[in-house]
């Protein structure tokens, strides 16, 4: 009997190797890599020539439908499919933020977790979620073997914004996730010198974007991650700094990793292709925190990227539309930006053809490491047996990136008019074509919530 997908005449590349040869896919799994002779005989066969086949993206750093991004499932996965990406995690939010001040907002994280996974039906690529906590209620540490037990084995705490957590409360969380041996994630700045810059800024009119920067300095960053990830240490808890933007913040979590302690980091693509002159070209459109740093931190994410200090880059995506950063002062915008659909070809662009980074380590940083640190087992690999979650990408084809292309509720990119060399051309999840050419094919409902396993951070 016929098995459904071959992939004959591209290059596979995986983290580790590049070698031309055939993939077979059945029943939603990959089921063979090699020679095309050795193939069996299929309903459909794709015809790679050119191209190189890539296990797809793993994007753990994904906001949708809250508070953090106007994407519906529909959209926020549409615009990730097209983008290569098959699997991404979001957030389940211990405390709805819709329409009330957290500080008001009641609700459990496995109500989130519900209530996301709702949201889910409609998702057209895989998605898992990381349980956020929002506010010191002593409750949630009895709800955490629960909620790991429904799949969600990492946990986010913020030390900033109105939602941000004191270091004792997430001292006890830490150590809870200690015992659960699940996964802290970290949103890490030093709340009191955000704050106070900024109402300083604010007294002083300082309003255009070219100030922001300054009122989050990269040393806040550096403080509340050495905080954070000590506390982790003495807990014996894994840590996962997101969105590492800096150099000082960088080299604090290499410090500790240094030292046998279990921490994991990601930078962002923002973080490696842009600095803060942007904030004189798109102004509020990149307002995102931390804030977008100078030309050395650029060189210093892909430092650590390159010796293994930082693990993942991942896009922070915040489906947020213009009139939202359309704002007279900058801390009147929302913060966060789209970046599902452009964050491969943007990073392969700098990585690859400007700085020479090899496929397998494209493949390592945006797939097979964040499969590993947050426990999806089946996917970031093309070994049979795993998931068949495949993008085809064609490292030559020249482009610019456009809002206009956006499948995103987003209606602005901060990669505008960006040319890049490499596009996304098919997207495979657990088998099915979702993208072909920049368009969607895939149907909504297709995307699962995927149940994470508690990972092994031995690699
Ligand atoms: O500015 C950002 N990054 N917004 C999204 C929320 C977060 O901090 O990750
Ligand atoms: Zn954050
Ligand atoms: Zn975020």
């Amino acid at each position: 009997m016929a098995i459904d997908t071959v992939i004959n005449g591209g290059t596979v590349v995986t983290d580790s190797a590049m070698f031309e040869a055939s993939v077979a896919m059945n029943d939603g799994k990959i089921v063979a890599v090699g020679d095309a002779d050795s193939m069996p005989e299929a309903d459909e066969v794709v015809d790679a020539t050119g191209l190189l086949v890539m296990p797809g993206i793993i994007d753990p750093h994904v906001h949708i439908d809250d508070q953090f991004s106007v994407d519906s499932y529909e959209t926020g996965t549409s615009a990730a499919a097209l983008g290569g990406v098959t699997t991404y995690i979001d957030f389940a939010w211990q405390a709805w933020l819709g329409d009330l001040s957290p500080f008001d907002a009641e609700g459990t994280l496995l109500e989130g977790v519900r209530r996301k996974q709702k949201k889910g039906e409609t998702a057209l690529i895989d998605y898992s979620l990381h349980g956020a906590i929002t506010r010191e209620d002593p409750e949630v540490l009895d709800e955490l073997a629960d909620v790991v037990d429904a799949g969600v084995t990492s946990f986010k705490m913020f030390t900033a914004y109105e939602i941000g957590l004191g270091n004792g409360f997430m001292n006890r969380v830490l150590e809870r996730i200690a015992e659960l041996d699940a996964v802290g994630v970290f949103h890490t700045e030093d709340a009191s010198i955000c704050d106070e810059l900024t109402a300083l800024f604010q007294e002083e009119g300082k309003g255009d974007p070219t100030w922001y920067p300054q009122s989050r300095p990269d040393y806040a960053e550096a403080m509340s991650a050495e905080d954070a990830v000590r506390m982790a240490q003495e807990a014996g808890a894994k840590y996962y700094g997101i969105h590492t933007s800096n150099r000082k913040a960088a080299d604090v979590l290499a410090d500790f990793r240094g030292d046998g302690s279990m921490v994991r980091a990601e930078t962002c693509t923002h973080y490696l292709v842009l600095d803060d002159s942007i904030y004189g070209e798109l102004g509020n459109q990149a307002m995102i925190a931390p804030p977008i740093r100078k030309p050395d931190d650029n060189e210093a994410m892909f430092e650590h990227l390159r010796n293994g200090s930082l693990d993942v880059v991942s896009t922070d995506h915040c489906g947020y539309k213009l009139e939202s950063k359309n704002v007279d002062n900058w801390w009147e915008s929302t913060f966060g930006a789209n970046g599902l659909q452009a964050s491969l070809p943007v990073v392969h662009d700098e990585a690859v053809n400007h700085r020479g980074f090899s496929y397998p380590f494209l493949v390592r940083v945006m797939s097979t490491n964040p499969a590993k640190i947050f426990g999806l087992p089946n996917k970031g690999t093309l070994n049979p047996g795993a998931d068949a979650d495949v993008v085809l990408f064609d490292p030559n084809e020249t482009y610019t990136i456009t809002a206009a292309d956006n499948a995103s509720e987003a209606d602005f990119s901060i990669y505008e008019g960006r040319e890049v060399t490499g596009r996304v051309k098919q997207t495979f999840v657990r088998g099915e074509l979702i993208a072909k050419d920049g368009e969607i094919v895939g149907t909504p409902g297709h995307g699962k919530f995927v149940e994470r396993t508690l990972p092994d951070w031995d690699f």
